[in-house]
């Protein structure tokens, strides 16, 4: 298929997305929330699945922010106040994680907390939650390379073998955003957004197509070479690296007045939607397609789908909402847990990390967060995303 061609076809299965339908969609979701919620008490899912099933974990991942940020959507919709009891239990453990600096050596503390605290902010209003969003981003902040002008992803700073960003840092910056407009102190957002440009000349090739790392010499700062860590190669593109520029340029576009990337985002989304196989949900890398299958990785249409419909706020995409609708149709009607009341996720068929046999084929909670915050962007255009 081509891009036209995967373009037309969404449009047109998205013409199939109503109000009813979202509903419907959305009271899934709910129910098995408040299923999982019952076995999880204030302990966390496990980053994916194994059999359908969520192992019970402390908040010691990159990934609990998703299931708090998913109980603030079911919040928002129902109004029930056991969501929000437990979404405030959930924060007050991310504040325990801040003060015990535990599981934080590393630059997820955006996904960590704009879905625990900084949601919590937007909602209640409650300066405790607004004080942990500004501790969180002083952790992130803490990570910046001036030699290189980047946040560091992973490992000890400033150590050569580790002294690289990874584009899956772009939904880490919108915390540094928000951590400015509420503190009135603009350095946070001017390391963002050197990050930012930094990360845009790296990782996303001529062609828009995405390293998924970039390495730096940390005595000269200098780019050195982009790498992978989670793709099929160092040359491949990344499924869920793609799908995560889809949606990281957009997200951060929206704080910097949509000046920095606006010729490159369309090429990007592009790319994405070109490799997008015959049922329209993306093999895991783009290595792989109907001819030379492997498994699919559903989290990264979901991902692709909240940074179309946030594109769309920006003009940045022609018909963006529409293509954003038909992938959400897609996932609705192919891809759910809905005739499978055992199985905890909501989105079946991701993989977290192929190479490390980690979550193939199984749901994990980014792609039940997205597909859920999907659902709510399209049924609530007004709806304000916690990012
Ligand atoms: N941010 C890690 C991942 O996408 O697997």
């Amino acid at each position: 298929m081509t891009l036209q061609e995967n373009k037309v076809r969404l449009i047109d299965l998205g013409k199939n997305v109503t109000a009813e339908w979202l509903e419907k969609q959305i009271d899934f979701c709910i129910q098995k929330l408040e299923k999982n919620m019952e076995r999880y008490g204030t302990a966390f899912p496990s980053a994916s699945a194994t059999n359908g099933i969520y192992r019970i974990k402390p908040n010691d991942d990159w990934t609990n922010g998703f299931w708090t940020g998913m109980l603030w959507l079911a919040y928002e919709w129902t109004g029930n106040d056991r969501f929000l009891k437990r979404a405030l239990e959930n924060i007050q453990s991310f504040q325990q994680r801040l003060d015990d600096h535990f599981v934080l050596d590393h630059h997820d503390i955006g996904f960590l907390y704009s879905l625990s605290a900084g949601a919590g902010y937007r909602i209640t209003g409650d300066e405790a939650c607004k004080k942990e969003l500004l501790q969180a981003a002083d952790v992130l902040t803490a990570r910046f390379q001036e030699q290189g002008n980047f946040i560091q992803a992973w490992g000890k700073c400033g150590d050569p073998k580790e002294y690289r960003l990874i584009i899956d840092s772009l939904i880490n910056l919108p915390l540094l955003f928000e951590a400015a407009k509420i503190s009135g102190d603009a350095s946070y957002a001017e390391t963002a957004e050197k990050h930012y440009r930094t990360l845009l000349d790296t990782v996303i090739r001529e062609n828009a197509t995405t390293f998924h790392t970039y390495y730096f010499d940390p005595t000269n700062g200098k780019p050195t070479h982009g790498a992978t860590h989670q793709g099929n190669s160092d040359d491949s593109i990344w499924a869920r690296g793609q799908s995560w520029a889809v949606l990281g340029i957009p997200l951060n576009e929206v704080s910097m007045g949509a000046t920095v990337a606006p010729e490159i985002y369309s090429s990007v989304v592009d790319v994405f939607i070109e490799n997008l196989p015959s049922d329209l949900v993306p093999y895991w890398d783009f290595d792989f397609n109907d001819a030379l299958p492997s498994e699919k990785d559903s989290s990264a249409l979901a991902i692709a789908a909240c940074g179309l419909l946030e594109a769309s706020s920006l003009d940045a995409y022609p018909e963006a909402a529409s293509i954003a609708a038909g992938m959400i149709y897609q996932l609705g009607e192919l891809y759910t847990t809905k005739d499978l009341p055992e199985n905890e996720g909501l989105l079946l068929h991701g993989v977290y990390a192929h190479g490390e046999g980690k979550g193939i084929d199984e749901p994990n909670l980014w792609g039940d967060y997205f597909y859920f915050e999907a659902l709510m962007r399209l049924a609530k255009p007004e709806w304000q995303r916690y990012w």
